[in-house]
Formats: structure tokens, C-alpha cells, sequence
């Protein structure tokens, strides 16, 4: 057998697992207290192969501590930004977006209670705040969001079903006429807004982390207009939802820095800082144009 690669990447990310490129095989191990969580991603990537057309999920074998699918040889859509105009990487997200909607936001479509993804941000908040001090002014900040509530909003009428629940650009792998779904997160459930999914993508185009790799700075300005594109693009595919969509991938952009926030802290409190003053921000500059929109 050929071998296109081989090595360990010990990086891990969120699910502290070690990867292994063995030949065709890549394998994710998980490190020692880890495999119930990365059991959990296999599960969930083959709940989420059943519904996606097969060349867009690779097969994925279980054992005990861990799983392994086979090899793609492409690169992920943000060293594609790096390699090429960001409108270039946007225009294959367009054919993503496309096919994660027919495949299984349009077949699942079930309505969501945000309030309980209001008390899971709480939880996770209150886990940073015992390792920061505190985190009391966030919380302040979510209670107010919670508080413009008020059965008229379109947070509270999220359209929900199976989602990808990690849609980054490092988490799609490209060729020049395919790509790969890889690294799906089905925490904090198998069942999430589809919004989820959009305000990963939302942190894609914004956070500074990703942003910070793009080679020659794409500006602020740029990536706004850039994140239109995309916005065009859902608000076709979901003519109902076009009004809340803002509403909701902005939130849902928040929940995922507020979701980073404690392992950030366990690996750059500087940088836990970063997205703790940032989710500060968005949230403001959320309650505020909920406050003029009611
Ligand atoms: N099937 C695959 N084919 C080619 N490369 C892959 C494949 N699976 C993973 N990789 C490469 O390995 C990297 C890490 O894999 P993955 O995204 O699954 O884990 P992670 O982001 O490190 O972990 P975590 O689940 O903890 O966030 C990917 O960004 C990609 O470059
Ligand atoms: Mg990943």
C-alpha cells in the first residue's frame, strides 16, 4: 500500500484526543479519561453520514478508545483563504451550506427551547468563573439578553435538528471538486439549532484566532462583506428564518466563545480573556439592537 503520509499530532484540540496518520487511515485516540467524548463525536459523525451523501463523510470504524475513517488528501477551507481570495473559499462554503440544508436542516426542522441553552451557557460560564475569579459581568450581560426575550424575538423561535455542531473552515477539507465534513461536535446534544452551525461559521469569518492566520490581514471591512455573501446565500435557502437569521448566528457566534472560554483558560488565560471581552461586547451590541428592534 502506498503510504500518502504518516505522523501524530499531539494538538488535540477541545476533545484531547491525538491524531495518527497511518497510510489511508487517520486515527483519533483518545488521551486517558477522554473516550467517552470522542466515542460520542464517532456516534454522531455516523448519525450525520446517514442523512449527508457518502463523499461528504468518510466511514468511520469505533473501537474503545477512539475511531478511525479514511484519509482525505485535501486541505481545510482556511488554508484555502490563505492560499487564495477569501470570495474563492466563501464560494465553495456556498456549496456546503447549500448541501448541509437540503441534506438536513430542510429534513429536521423542529422548534427549540433557547431557554435551556441559556442555563447550559450559565453552567459553562460559572465553570470559568471558579477558574478566573469570576465572571459576573458576562453573566449580567447573558441575563439581560434573556431578559429582551419576550415571546416576539426571533431567538426564541430557533429551528431546530441534527447539526454538524462544529462547522469551522479548519473542519472542512477540500479538493478542487470535493470537500469532507470532518471533527462534528454533538455537545451540548445530537439536537441543536441550525443557527449553531451558522454562527460557527460566523466565528470562522470573525475570530480573531482563524482571522489571525489569513495571510496579508483580510480587513474587518473585507470579512463583513464577505459575511453578506454568505448571509444572501442562507436567506435564500431559508426564506422564512432570512429575518432571524442576524438574531441568531450572532448569538449563537457569542455561545461559542463563551463555550471556549474555561479550556482556553487552562491553555492561555490571555486569550480566555480575549473572548471573554469580546462575547462582553457582541452581547452588548446584541441586547442593544434587540432593545431597538422591539
Ligand atoms: N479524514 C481526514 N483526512 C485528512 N486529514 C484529516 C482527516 N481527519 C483529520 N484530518 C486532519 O487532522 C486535523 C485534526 O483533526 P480533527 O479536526 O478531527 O481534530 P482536532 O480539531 O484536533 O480535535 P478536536 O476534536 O479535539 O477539536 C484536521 O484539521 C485535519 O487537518
Ligand atoms: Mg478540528
Amino acid at each position: 500500500m502506498s503510504h500518502v503520509c504518516s505522523g501524530v499530532d499531539e494538538r488535540g484540540g477541545i476533545s484531547g484526543s491525538s491524531i495518527e496518520f497511518l497510510g489511508r487511515t487517520v486515527r483519533k485516540t483518545a488521551r486517558s479519561g477522554g473516550e467517552e467524548k470522542l466515542l460520542a463525536q464517532a456516534e454522531h459523525m455516523k448519525r450525520l453520514a446517514q442523512k449527508l451523501p457518502g463523499h461528504v463523510l468518510k466511514p468511520i470504524k469505533t473501537d474503545s478508545c477512539g475511531y478511525s475513517m479514511e484519509y482525505f488528501p485535501g486541505i481545510s477551507l482556511d488554508v484555502f483563504c490563505t492560499m487564495c481570495s477569501p470570495y474563492a473559499a466563501f464560494q465553495r462554503l456556498s456549496e456546503i451550506v447549500t448541501l448541509m440544508h437540503d441534506n438536513l436542516y430542510a429534513k429536521h426542522n423542529e422548534s427549540y427551547d433557547i431557554y435551556a441553552y441559556f442555563d447550559y451557557l450559565n453552567k459553562r460560564l460559572e465553570s470559568y468563573g471558579r477558574l478566573a475569579g469570576g465572571a459576573s459581568e458576562l453573566n449580567a450581560r447573558l441575563q439581560d439578553l434573556r431578559a429582551c426575550l419576550n415571546g416576539k424575538t426571533a431567538l426564541e423561535h430557533c429551528r431546530a435538528g441534527l447539526v454538524h455542531g462544529d462547522l469551522t473552515f479548519e473542519n472542512i477539507l477540500l479538493t478542487a471538486d470535493s470537500f469532507v465534513l470532518i471533527d462534528s461536535n454533538p455537545s451540548p446534544s445530537y439536537f441543536a439549532p441550525w443557527a449553531l452551525d451558522v454562527g460557527k461559521i460566523r466565528q470562522s469569518v470573525f475570530s480573531f484566532y482563524e482571522r489571525s492566520k489569513y495571510s496579508g490581514a483580510q480587513s474587518r471591512e473585507a470579512l463583513e462583506k464577505v459575511y453578506l455573501y454568505i448571509g444572501e446565500r442562507f436567506s435564500r435557502l431559508f426564506p422564512v428564518w432570512s429575518e432571524a437569521l442576524d438574531q441568531q448566528s450572532r448569538f449563537f457566534e457569542i455561545s461559542h466563545y463563551i463555550r471556549l472560554l474555561d479550556y482556553k483558560y487552562r491553555t492561555s488565560p490571555k486569550l480566555s480573556k480575549y473572548y471573554y471581552d469580546l462575547s462582553l461586547r457582541l452581547t452588548d451590541e446584541l441586547v442593544r439592537s434587540m432593545r431597538v428592534a422591539s
